[in-house]
């Protein structure tokens, strides 16, 4: 597959190519003015009915139906036999409070991925028993070979994506192979194998902020609000949220958005190299998202499974929301330059093929939701933190910057 990847140039208009990964390039928050610090995402801990995606029973929910209502469980990834037909490892019936026992055998697909790439690291470091497959190694729609690794028990994570927005929207048939097909082969395979599905997806499924693209102050999208996506990028994403939903009931939708890692290309990695090249950088101040670390979904998806979290769709995005522009700065800082380099640039100024969310931050609260029931699951912290926490490991990649190499000598 093709994919336009960051290549960190500007040309001679001071347009942003590709200010990130493509997928990530631009949100709008209408309303905000400063893009720096955005507004906390307080996740709504009280459950006051909006987020109802978790704990719920019915179709498609394992609370009810459960994806392996077989008994005798007796693969790698089985956490407890003689369980009856509840999901595998749950000690509580899919409450989230109790979690799975026993040893879980990981299926990582996508893993040469950015997140891939992660979570096959993440679960190496904990000694777990994972098995990662790059592209090369399996193609996610191709149904025979999925049906010949995927193993009862298993957690099968799906990282794999076509992840090139705006290309996406010249070939949107691809583009829905990828993220829709090929989730849906995996689905129906894991619901036949008696496997858990962790299927990622993207706040692309949205668009504008909730309460219309004006609003002054708008709310994180919580977990259960539909998909209503204007790209072909997300409308292949939620494609294949939908085919999950429908085809295998054990399952985890994880949303993530704005992610970065040191796995490969990414936001801060452009915007530090074209800083370090060129010398300043012009970036979108009217989108506004979450900047994710990859490593935070790792450890949340890991969490999640290990919990026994109910199926259903959870959001793992770092808290609060901010600009990619003010995000820019905080890379900026970060490599040791000035982050009045990073110039103010607009959407319409910049212009993108595929349209992006105007404000796409999500919410928590079925995340917290799984934590009060007593698990050991934590959302991810504030954006700000993470990156300072992240940054000399994702820059390291870069090698020392004109500051740091200074303070070498
Ligand atoms: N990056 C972000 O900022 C972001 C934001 C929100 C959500 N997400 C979601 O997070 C997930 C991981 O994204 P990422 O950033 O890690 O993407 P990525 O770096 O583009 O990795 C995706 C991987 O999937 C592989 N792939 C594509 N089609 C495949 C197929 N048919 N079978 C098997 N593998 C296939 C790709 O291989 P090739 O490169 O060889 O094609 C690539 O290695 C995706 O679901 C994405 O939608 C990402």
């Amino acid at each position: 597959m093709s994919r336009a990847r960051g290549t960190g140039r500007t040309d001679a208009t001071g347009r942003d190519e590709e200010p990130g990964r493509t997928e990530d390039a631009g949100r709008t928050r209408p309303g905000r003015t400063d893009g720096t610090s955005g507004g906390e995402d307080t996740g709504r801990p009280d459950g006051t009915g909006r987020n109802e995606s978790t704990g719920r029973t019915g179709p498609g929910r394992t609370g009810s139906a459960g994806g392996r209502g077989d008994t005798g469980l007796d693969g790698p990834g089985r956490t407890e036999t003689g369980r009856g037909g509840e999901g595998v490892g749950r000690e509580d019936g899919g409450t989230g409070a109790g979690g799975v026992r026993g040893r879980v055998r990981w299926v990582v697909v996508g893993a040469g991925g950015l997140l891939g790439r992660e979570m096959t690291g993440f679960l190496g470091e904990r000694g777990d028993d994972v098995v990662a497959l790059p592209r090369r190694a399996l193609d996610i729609t191709d149904a025979g070979a999925c049906a010949a690794v995927i193993r009862r028990g298993d957690v099968v994570v799906n990282a794999a994506a076509w992840t090139a927005a705006d290309d996406a929207e010249l070939d949107e048939d691809r583009a829905f192979t990828a993220n829709a097909y090929g989730p849906a082969v995996l689905a129906r395979t894991c619901a036949a194998a008696g496997a858990r599905l962790v299927h990622v997806s993207t706040d692309y499924v949205f668009h504008e902020a909730p309460g219309g693209p004006h609003d002054a102050a708008p709310t994180p999208y919580a977990e259960d609000d539909l998909p209503r996506p204007r790209s072909a990028y997300g409308r292949t994403k939620a494609a294949g949220e939908w085919a999950v939903q429908a085809l295998c009931p054990d399952h985890l939708i994880v949303r993530t958005a704005w992610l970065y890692g040191r796995y490969g290309a990414c936001f801060p990695l452009s915007i530090a190299r074209r800083l370090r090249e060129h010398g300043e950088v012009r970036v979108v101040d009217d989108q506004f998202g979450q900047p994710t670390w990859t490593r935070d979904v790792a450890r949340l998806v890991v969490e999640l499974v290990l919990a026994a979290a109910p199926s259903g769709t959870y959001h793992a995005t770092a808290a609060g929301w901010t600009s990619w522009h003010a995000f820019a700065r905080a890379v900026a800082a970060a490599d040791g330059a000035d982050p009045a380099l990073v110039r103010p640039a607009t959407t319409a100024g910049i212009g993108r093929r595929a349209p992006r969310p105007a404000f796409s931050a999500l919410g928590h609260d079925a995340v917290h939701r799984v934590a009060a029931a007593g698990a050991d699951v934590a959302p991810i912290g504030p954006w700000q933190e993470r990156w300072s926490y992240a940054s000399a490991l994702v820059l390291g990649a870069l090698g020392p910057g004109p500051e740091r190499a200074d303070a070498a000598h």
